[in-house]
């Protein structure tokens, strides 16, 4: 972070320094939550958790050279005390964003804000230094660390923003205020929480109601909710899509029999060829909206097109593609799953199938319950077993409870039944499954919600995750 003084830090905050022998002693950096990762010229912020007082890690994080902490309460140690931590928290977030020379992009949408949030990182820090949110940290704890961690060199600061309810996107642009401001999608994910699709719409517009009239919304043109969005703000509005009225498109779309998107790009300066190293025709909307901030930013389409060609996956277990010595290829896309992801991972398979199904191979789904769809939960789970029915997957096994059945019903009645689809109760089934079955040539394919804990599917059939580790969720 950019340095400041903790007298500094207890003014912006509004907070009372205590045990302070000099307050002139500057932050360096970095701000953290977690006290293991306190180090020389650190401040540790400490949250009064469920089952952890981050107070009782005070000592210990001074001990280790950090300068002080933001805390509730006077801890025998130098402490900045505010009231409130969080929202202190976000006032430090805000002044630093404030000071910083760099150009603040933020991103929502229902499926892909990771995913594209690290495709426009490694575009944009082609150009100039960049900051992004590590991992999924976009909440309102997440968000203003991540901030934080900005320098004077930074020139982009890239911020993923999550919504689970309205006023939450509100709150976030409040403590980082973005000019451009960009909406993936509006899905089904947290539906349930919202209530609908347009209480959904309603949330995540909220990012471009924050830009000033010098920003730039950047828009899916190809998904009415959020293209009405338009009508939301002061900003210039940037589509992106396939429609022939966005801005920033594809042409030529298709699939290789890697399942890698390809296709060609056009903005406003030019047009250039690309061809993903990541997987799943989903990319496709997640480049072009990258390509679209980008081009924002003074990128060419060449310069763009070879960034997105080049870009990998720097988030785990998302359509992470490995390939054991044995030939069987297994798909890890068990980071998360609503329907969306669902066809997209499926239709992904569906053209790796292409290649293997020539050499004797088969695919593999191996999915379990997409979470919190609430009165939409039985339709979409019956209908992604369908999906995969339709794209000819040779095998799907469903795995977990009720939401699992309807998934294995909706192939049945499909078509699908005898071996083609099986429901087991958990992961270790699904293992002992697949250990039995598998040969090479065959792709397999693991997603489920976050809650669902897929992945050990994933690393059991890689040999990376202990035995143990196996979920019985
Ligand atoms: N544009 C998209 N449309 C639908 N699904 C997508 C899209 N981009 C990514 N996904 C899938 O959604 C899941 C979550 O992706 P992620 O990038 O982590 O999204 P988020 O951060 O919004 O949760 C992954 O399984 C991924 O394959
Ligand atoms: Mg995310």
């Amino acid at each position: 972070m950019i340095a400041l003084s903790l007298a500094e830090i207890a003014e912006v905050v509004g907070g009372q320094t205590h045990d302070i022998p000099d307050p002139s002693v500057r932050v360096t950096g970095p701000v953290v939550r977690d006290s293991r990762e306190a180090g020389p010229g650190s401040l540790f912020v400490a949250f009064v958790g469920e089952r952890v007082d981050g107070h009782d890690f005070a000592a210990a994080v001074v001990d280790a050279g950090a300068a002080a902490v933001l805390a509730s309460r006077p801890v025998g140690v130098p402490a900045i005390v505010v009231d409130d931590v969080q929202a202190a928290l976000g006032a430090l977030a805000r002044h630093v964003v404030r000071r910083l020379g760099a150009t603040l992009v933020a991103l929502t949408g229902s499926a892909g804000k990771t995913s594209t949030k690290d495709l426009i990182a490694q575009v944009l820090r082609q150009k100039a230094p960049t900051v992004f949110t590590p991992g999924s940290l976009n909440n309102e704890i997440g968000l203003p660390l991540t901030a934080l961690t900005a320098t004077e060199d930074t020139r982009f600061l890239v911020l993923e923003m999550g919504a689970r309810g309205i006023g939450h996107i509100r709150y976030l642009t409040g403590l980082t205020p973005p000019r451009i401001g960009l909406v993936l999608n509006v899905g089904s994910a947290h539906i349930g929480e919202f209530g609908g699709r347009e209480q959904i719409a309603e949330a995540k517009g909220e990012l471009v109601e924050a830009l000033p009239e010098d920003g730039t919304a950047v828009l899916n043109a190809d998904d009415p909710l959020v293209r009405a969005m338009a009508s939301r703000t002061k900003a210039k509005v940037l589509l992106f899509g396939e429609s022939g009225e966005a801005d920033v498109r594809a042409e030529n779309v298709r699939l290789t029999d890697s399942g890698q998107p390809s296709f060609r790009l056009h903005t406003p300066s030019g047009a250039s060829d690309v061809t993903m190293r990541l997987y799943g025709e989903h990319h496709v909307s997640n480049a072009l909206a990258a390509a679209a901030v980008a081009h924002e930013l003074g990128m060419s389409a060449d310069e763009i097109a070879r960034a997105l060609s080049e870009a990998g996956s720097l988030s785990r277990w998302r359509m992470e593609v490995t390939e054991r010595p044995d030939g069987v290829t297994v798909v890890n896309d068990a980071y998360n799953a609503n329907p969306e992801s669902m066809r997209a991972a499926l239709r992904a398979l569906a053209a790796m199938g292409r290649a293997s199904r020539a050499a004797g191979g088969r695919t593999w789904a191996v999915l379990g319950k997409m979470a919190e769809l609430g009165d939409e939960a039985l339709a979409e789970h019956d209908a992604v077993g369908r999906l995969a029915v339709r794209l000819n997957v040779s095998k799907l096994v469903a795995v977990g409870g009720r939401e699992a059945a309807w998934l294995q019903l909706g192939a049945y009645n499909e078509g699908s039944w005898g071996e083609e689809s099986v429901h087991v109760s958990d992961a270790q089934a699904a293992v002992d499954l697949l250990r039995s079955q598998l040969r090479p040539g065959d792709v397999v394919l693991v997603k489920a919600s976050r809650s669902v804990g897929l992945e050990s599917v994933a690393q059991a059939l890689l040999g990376t995750g202990a035995e143990g580790e196996v979920a019985a969720r």
